[in-house]
């Protein structure tokens, strides 16, 4: 039976390419956001896209246990899939409390909502940054955790949370996610990663090079003990990661108690090689210069995949291509984000943006 799934944080980058997954595959879909760093606009596109409306779109804090206790009695949930939550890690530094607010108390508000409403079925947004400068690759489900920022910390100490709470809840079924670079953009151009101010990822920082609204890229840091000497990370489609979550839901019920897993795709690639990539799929050359490391940067991140394959019989399917050419046509079709509309069927081709 198709199930109601509650997505909090589902206007946001992942939680919107989910929402779709979701939707294609018949499920309803209420989400929950409060848009402090996504655009209301995503849920128009996320309907549009797969062709049927949300169930419910609710802007709220999932720190707000009565708002959260009337999305519950309007809806039959069924499982929760939990991404809302701050995730800039330089931000995390300057901002903590509010990181340890959002991120883990907006985390017990709903384990308690849940288990209020008996529902008791949940994957959680985790993240790779957990296992901090790991030193040997790939990592492993079992690889030592060592957070290296507030906004890292966060997300093990939810993991630690649920783990505890599964033990004093035994009808309680969670799937942690840890997912590693997350990149790209829904084929249609329609959705993908709208950041608010200067970008501090890669991908979104290389796609605003590209289209010319910035000059150029600094790359942070070739001294690295990596083939080029620019940092290695595991970047992998955001429609793979919407897809996993998918397939996650199907899997809550394998058995109770709390679950781990990666979400990576096993290959690494340098900040050079996404760069020449990028360039070569979208005919623009990104400029750059190379600038000293970042602080807290690591010299390479990369996951084995392999738990995930073994349990699900799934794997990611998108390679850097598809990642680079998702993004771009997302961010040649909104040169300035969501804030400008796409273009109608047949609209601008390479070089006119349809805000302009
Ligand atoms: C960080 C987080 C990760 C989170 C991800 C997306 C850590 C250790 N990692 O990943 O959990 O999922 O953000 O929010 O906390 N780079 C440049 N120039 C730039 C930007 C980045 O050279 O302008 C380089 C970085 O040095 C790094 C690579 O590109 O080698 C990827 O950086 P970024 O996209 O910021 O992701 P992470 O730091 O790996």
């Amino acid at each position: 039976m198709p199930e109601t799934v509650l997505v909090t944080g589902g206007a946001g980058f992942i939680g919107s390419h989910t929402c779709v997954e979701l939707l294609g595959h018949g499920h309803d879909v209420v989400v929950v956001d409060n848009h402090v760093n996504s655009s209301p606009e995503a849920l128009d596109r996320i309907a549009k896209i797969a062709g049927r409306p949300l169930a419910g779109a609710y802007r709220a804090d999932v720190r707000d246990r009565k708002a959260l206790r009337e999305v519950f009695s309007s809806h039959p949930v069924d499982a929760v899939i939990h991404f809302a939550a701050h995730k800039a890690v330089g931000e995390s530094a300057a901002r903590p409390v509010e990181y340890y607010d959002t991120n883990v108390a907006g985390t017990c508000a709903l384990l308690a909502v849940m288990h209020e409403q008996r529902v008791h079925r949940l994957v959680f947004s985790s993240s790779c940054s957990v296992y901090g400068d790991a030193g040997t690759v790939p990592l492993t489900e079992r690889s030592p955790v060592a957070p290296t920022n507030p906004y890292a910390r966060t997300k093990l100490m939810c993991e630690r949370i649920l783990e505890d709470v599964c033990d004093h809840l035994p009808q309680l079924k969670v799937l942690a996610l840890r997912y590693f670079n997350p990149v790209g953009a829904h084929p249609s151009g329609l959705l993908g990663e709208d950041p608010r101010g200067v970008p501090g990822n890669l991908m979104p920082y290389v796609a605003q090079v590209a289209v010319g609204r910035r000059a150029q890229l600094s790359v942070f840091g070739d001294d690295y003990p990596t083939p080029d000497g620019t940092g290695v990370r595991d970047y992998i489609h955001v429609m793979d990661v919407a897809e996993g979550h998918r397939v996650a839901v199907g899997h809550l019920d394998d058995r109770t108690g709390m679950r781990v897993f990666n979400l990576g795709t096993g290959t690494g690639t340098s900040v050079l090689q996404l760069v020449a990539a990028f360039g070569e799929v979208s005919g623009r050359p990104v400029p750059y210069r190379v600038a000293g490391r970042r602080a807290g940067d690591v010299a390479e991140l990369v996951a084995d995949p392999s738990a995930v394959a073994a349990a699900w019989d799934w794997a990611t399917t998108r390679d850097l291509t598809a990642m680079c050419r998702d993004a771009w046509r997302f961010q040649e079709l909104h040169p300035d984000g969501y804030s400008c509309r796409p273009p109608r069927a047949g609209g601008p081709t390479t070089g006119e943006s349809p805000c302009g």
